[in-house]
């Protein structure tokens, strides 16, 4: 395993949309290994593989509860469930948090590093979690929907 090198705000990279990953190969399984160890590194509670510099739809979320590392290849948000409101933040964005308003609750379909298909549900910090992932698939950023003190 290696550590990446995160990608900051202003790069490009991070507003691009990512390629769904059709081959489940070593070169999958690498990115997956060293983007936990980046995120562990940097003790974040996920990391997208855009912030690693692929456009690719992989990420990997540790809210440091019962499920630990989730690997999430393609994943895609199936249901949400009511809202909560918390403060978030980003590996690219470094030192900036913002309230946020997220699913209350939230399943998302993905696939395993060996393409096989399953379904996780969040609730709270893992919800957050998951959408803030997801997005980062999309190139959105949570800044794009926090709520930002202008006054
Ligand atoms: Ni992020």
């Amino acid at each position: 395993m290696a550590l990446r090198e995160i990608v900051k705000i202003g790069d490009d990279i991070l507003r691009k949309k990512c390629r769904p990953v059709t081959v489940f190969d070593e070169k999958l399984h690498t990115l997956l290994d060293d983007m936990t160890e980046t995120m562990e590194q940097a003790q974040g509670a996920g990391l997208a593989a855009p912030q690693v510099g692929m456009l690719r739809r992989v990420c990997v979320v540790n809210v440091r509860d019962k499920h630990g590392v989730i690997e999430l290849v393609n994943p895609e948000v199936i249901s949400v469930e009511g809202v909560q409101t918390g403060n978030e933040g980003c590996l690219s964005l470094p030192g900036e948090w913002h309230e946020v308003d997220r699913p209350a609750k939230v399943t998302v379909k993905a696939q395993d590093r060996n393409g096989e298909e399953f379904t996780i549900t969040g609730e709270g910090l893992l919800a957050r979690a998951l959408c803030h992932e997801t997005d980062h698939l999309d190139g959105v950023l949570f800044i794009d929907k926090a709520k930002l003190n202008n006054d």
